[in-house]
């Protein structure tokens, strides 16, 4: 079993790898933990021996932490994955391990935002065309076809951080916001509601994806929704490469239907800089093809190096587990005046009633307590007053069914 940790610990090491922005190191060092930086993921063998004594690990999106990397450890309390996705982990391994994850969901959110909109402006110009045009040496100066955003209809789908916070950026450019959800969101600013993806599509000079990547939402926007689009609107898709026909996308590029597209995320995508990249979109010329950097911005990368150590930090000096992608969600108050015994164990009936018996036994003075579960993992926090009986922590710890035990003073 793991064994009972303590925190603060002078002697709690942390682990950086693949080049995580300085921010994150300088944090944890003014927080008084020693950081260890490696400017590469690790492979597996390498991160068996590697996390040894390791506390808090931080990785990006390389490094793979399979069900044998998470069972090699024991002194892991936390990971931090410093961007969006948190595939390349084994949640359930880290939650069977008392392991808690957490990532930075909303720091590029912004980046995004803004290459939407940037997105919106050059289409609407036409100036994807006019641009290969001249590098062609063929000049063309009559635009017809340009527009304003100003009073254009955006259609926003997918209201969630991006939808929402590009609503609020594009009323500022003087446009008409729309936007449709598979759940009940607030309507920011002048934002109207529809209710229904057909009548957002029909009624849009720019449609905009921002749904997430649940399986649902495959293949959402096919030939029946493109066809449904205004004559002369755009397409945006900077969410994930899924949701788009990309074969009906071209035919309604191709056939003037659409005037044009912005997509920045594919089906599948090559795995290295530099790779061949192929798609039934690549030449056509009012088409702006982008290699998944919606998000990628030095900012969003700042803003991820100080986030995640401070949920991290939260998490292993208060038990504070909000946000985490894979613990049940518990904010909580500062504790004064006590200690407070955090326990990790794996969610089975009886084990919260045990562990308030062993401590009622023990005479505890209880100041509070906090209890949430998951489908996995129930998780327990308990202050107590500052005289407590040693004995009661290895007691907590022999319940049958417990992951993790520690205390914070
Ligand atoms: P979010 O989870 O905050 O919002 C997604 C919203 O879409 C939610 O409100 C949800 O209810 C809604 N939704 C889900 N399915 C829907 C459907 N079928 N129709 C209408 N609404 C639906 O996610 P967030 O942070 O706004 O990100 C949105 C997308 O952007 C994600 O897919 C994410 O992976 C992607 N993304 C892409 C980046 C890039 O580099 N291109 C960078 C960051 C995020």
């Amino acid at each position: 079993m793991i064994p009972v940790q303590r925190s603060p610990d002078p002697s709690a090491r942390v682990l950086l790898l693949e080049r995580i922005h300085p921010a994150a190191a300088e944090r944890f060092r003014k927080a008084g933990y020693h950081v260890d930086e490696v400017a590469s993921s690790l492979s597996e063998e390498e991160l068996i021996v590697r996390l040894q004594g390791v506390t808090i690990l931080g990785i990006r999106s390389k490094t793979q932490l399979t069900r044998k990397v998470m069972e090699s450890t024991s002194g892991l309390s936390a990971i931090g994955a410093f961007c969006i996705g948190t595939n390349q982990i084994d949640l359930k391994a880290c939650s069977e391990r008392g392991v808690a994850v957490f990532n930075a969901p909303f720091a590029n959110t912004r980046s995004v935002v803004e290459m939407a909109l940037g997105a919106m402006i050059l289409l609407i110009r036409d100036i994807p065309r006019k641009n290969t045009l001249l590098h062609r040496g063929v000049w063309e100066k009559s635009s017809p076809g340009a527009r304003e955003l100003r009073g254009k209809r955006l259609g926003i789908v997918g209201y969630g951080n991006i939808g929402a916070q590009l609503s609020v950026l594009a009323e500022g450019l003087g446009m008409e916001v729309h936007y449709y959800d598979i759940s009940e969101k607030l309507a920011l600013g002048n934002a109207r509601i529809c209710r229904s993806l057909d009548e957002l599509l029909e009624t849009s000079d720019v449609v905009t994806v921002h749904v997430d990547g649940s399986p649902g939402n495959e293949g959402i926007i096919g030939a029946h929704e493109l066809a449904r689009m205004k004559p002369g609107a755009v397409f945006i898709n900077l969410s994930r490469g899924f949701v788009v026909d990309l074969e009906a996308l071209r035919a309604v590029l191709e056939s003037g239907h659409l005037k044009g597209a912005a997509i920045d995320v594919f089906p599948t995508e090559p795995k290295e800089d530099g790779s061949a990249f192929e798609s039934p979109l690549r030449g056509l010329p009012n088409v702006i093809l982008t290699p998944h950097i919606g998000g990628s911005t030095q900012e969003a990368q700042e803003n991820i190096g100080t986030f995640v150590p401070e949920k991290l930090l939260d998490f292993l000096e208060k038990g504070t587990t909000t946000l985490s992608v894979n613990f049940p969600n518990l904010q909580l108050p500062e504790f004064r005046e006590s200690h407070r015994v955090v326990h990790v164990h794996r969610n089975e009936p009886g084990i919260l009633a045990r562990l308030n018996r062993t401590m009622a036994e023990r005479g505890l003075n209880i100041t509070g307590q906090y209890l949430k579960t998951s489908e996995d993992i129930g998780y327990v926090i308990t202050d107590i007053g500052r005289d407590y009986d040693e004995e009661v922590v290895s007691e907590l710890h022999q319940i049958p069914g417990t992951i993790r035990v520690r205390v914070l003073y």
